[in-house]
């Protein structure tokens, strides 16, 4: 893999595990609205917005409910989705996710988060990253989520980089598709590591530091 100025990594699924979280939330609140939810719904969620989310969970549902429905439901989801969040600790960063970030640091690499949520904040102070990073962009920051390149573009422009020196790294195929339509370099992994999109694929983040970087 060629050297890269700057690291931008996708937060949940890529640096930590929210993804059971999401699930349970989605499906608390389909069950309420006696929707059909499974796990193959909740795969298609991964890198979207909470609102192109929840449009995603009401299903052929989605047109049955007023804008401030849909905002209650996104909210009721959240609230829920963040009472799981708060029980993470640092104990819940994988040992090699931390000394991948450790080393990419050491070795003076620009170090960014680009992710749709607008949990990002409250996740990375969560798992012990809350001043760890040079940038976090984040689904606060943004109005187009992934597929569009927005977020990544910001947090190339917050580390003053350009796309084609910076290797975003996703599990989403729609992080994917961000990350090649803003001209960045990526690197899939987890469900996004069979990507035919991404440039490299990964089976462990460590995997960044096999060649020399
Ligand atoms: C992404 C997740 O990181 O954030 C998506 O992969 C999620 O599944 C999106 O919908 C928005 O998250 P939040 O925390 O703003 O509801
Ligand atoms: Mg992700």
């Amino acid at each position: 893999m060629r050297n890269f100025s700057a690291y931008i990594f996708d937060l949940d699924g890529v640096l930590c595990h929210t993804d059971q979280f999401h699930f349970a939330a989605w499906a608390m609140l389909a069950k309420r609205l006696e929707i059909p939810f499974d796990a193959s719904v909740n795969d298609r969620l991964r890198g979207v917005s909470r609102m192109e989310s929840l449009d995603i969970v009401l299903g052929e549902k989605k047109n049955a409910y007023t804008t401030e429905q849909k905002k209650a439901f996104a909210e009721e989801k959240n609230a829920i989705y963040r009472g799981y969040l708060q029980t993470m600790t640092p104990a819940d960063l994988d040992e090699d996710v931390r000394s991948t970030l450790l080393k990419l640091r050491a070795d003076g690499h620009k170090l960014a988060v680009g992710s749709s949520s607008k949990n990002a904040p409250l996740i990375l102070e969560c798992i012990g990253l809350g001043s760890f990073f040079d940038a976090v962009a984040d689904g606060t920051q943004i109005a187009h989520s992934k597929p569009d390149p927005e977020v990544f573009l910001l947090a190339a422009k917050l580390l003053d980089v350009k796309p084609d020196d910076a290797l975003v790294v996703e599990d989403a195929e729609a992080g994917i598709q961000a990350a090649k339509a803003g001209g960045f370099y990526a690197a899939g992994i987890g469900p996004a590591a069979d990507s035919t999109r991404a440039d490299f694929r990964l089976q462990k983040l460590s995997d960044l530091l096999k060649a020399p970087v």
